[in-house]
């Protein structure tokens, strides 16, 4: 089967695009490049193409037919916070606007699976163990993107006759393999090594929240092990015409959690950084724990997670001294 992964020269796609590889799936790459990389994995063809400006509709529907795809992973979308607040309009019509091209290429093209990137963001400040129902109320334009894209992913499974999946990410690290390692630092493990390469101290952000050691919990997941749920997740897909309109959203996580204070010890360790951990103020809005429930994945995917903290930071490590 030929699968299409938008967003597939990216972090998190390389590592989907290695695993349909290794185990014998056709696959096509579309991406703009903007944050990904070309050269992540060699070898599998690459269309760059931008999906949130509508021409992408026709020319992902020609190539979709063309190629003789079966189903598509979406994981192309801008993925920064900050960046969303300041150009909420923007992400919109990127993450928003870009799932819309794909579901319509899809529809013409007689496309009945997907697998859409959701993330953790949608339930905003949601804190504790956090299941697939908790209140969704997403802190930013960015989770905003993600909780509306799964709403279109709800209305159009039926309309379009879809089997479609969408996984709520927690927070994602490490690198399966060195080459296809996170060259962004927007997440702990990532940042922690800048301030190890500019010779600074690691700073943990308040060390009094209501948790065993004072700093705030968060669910790991190893980056290998997301790859896998998604090939879980593909392989789950019904081969029934027409598609049911099914849409399973589930959490992807440990369903454990580790705290700052545990993950940057682990990180000096592994590094062997001469540095200690700093204490800073609190930032605003950080909930001191957040966990995934997990039992949905492991029941209607048969997937958990396999993998250590100390897994992820010595394959981040290897694959951040790669650079
Ligand atoms: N990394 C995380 O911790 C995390 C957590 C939750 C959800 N996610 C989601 O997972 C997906 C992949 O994230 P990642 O960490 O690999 O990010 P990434 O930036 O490395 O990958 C995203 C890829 O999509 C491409 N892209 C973005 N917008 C595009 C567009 N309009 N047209 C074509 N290509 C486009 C980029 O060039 C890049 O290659 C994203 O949807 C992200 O929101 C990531």
């Amino acid at each position: 089967m030929a699968v299409l992964v938008t967003g597939g020269a990216g972090y998190i796609g390389a590592h989907v695009v290695r695993l349909l590889r290794e185990r014998g799936d056709e696959v096509l790459i579309v991406d703009d490049l903007v944050t990904g990389i070309a050269d992540r994995n060699p070898g599998v063809p690459l269309i760059e193409m931008d999906l949130a400006h509508t021409s992408s509709v026709e020319e992902l529907a020609q190539l979709l037919t063309s190629r003789g795809v079966t189903a598509v992973i979406h994981f192309a979308a801008r993925k920064q916070v900050g960046e969303s607040v300041a150009k909420p309009a923007w992400y919109y019509s990127e993450n928003v606007g870009g799932l819309a091209n794909v579901l319509q290429a899809m529809e013409r093209a007689g496309v009945a699976h997907l697998i859409f990137s959701s993330s953790a963001a949608v339930y905003g400040d949601a804190r504790g163990l956090v299941a697939e129902s908790a209140a969704k109320a997403p802190t930013s334009p960015y989770g905003e993107t993600k909780l509306v894209g799964e709403w279109m992913i709800n209305t159009a499974v039926g309309a379009q006759h879809l089997d479609a999946v969408s996984l709520r990410y927690f927070n994602v690290a490490g690198a399966g393999w060195p080459e296809l390692g996170d060259k962004m630092a927007l997440n702990l493990v990532p940042m922690v090594f800048e301030r190890l390469d500019l010779h600074e101290s690691p700073r943990i952000f308040g060390d009094d929240y209501d948790t065993p050691d004072g700093t705030c919990i968060r669910d790991y997941v190893h980056v290998m092990d997301l790859a896998e749920a998604h090939i879980a997740a593909l392989d789950s897909l019904s081969t029934q015409i027409p598609a049911s309109g099914r849409h399973r959203v589930l959490n992807v996580g440990t369903g454990s959690g580790t705290s700052v204070r545990e993950m940057i010890d682990v990180i000096l360790r592994v590094s062997g950084a001469p540095q200690t951990a700093e204490v800073v103020a609190r930032r605003p809005g950080d909930p001191a724990m957040v966990t995934a429930q997990v039992s949905a994945i492991a029941e209607q995917l048969g997937w958990t997670a396999s993998r250590s903290i100390e897994d992820i930071v010595e394959s981040a490590w290897a694959a951040h001294q790669r650079r």
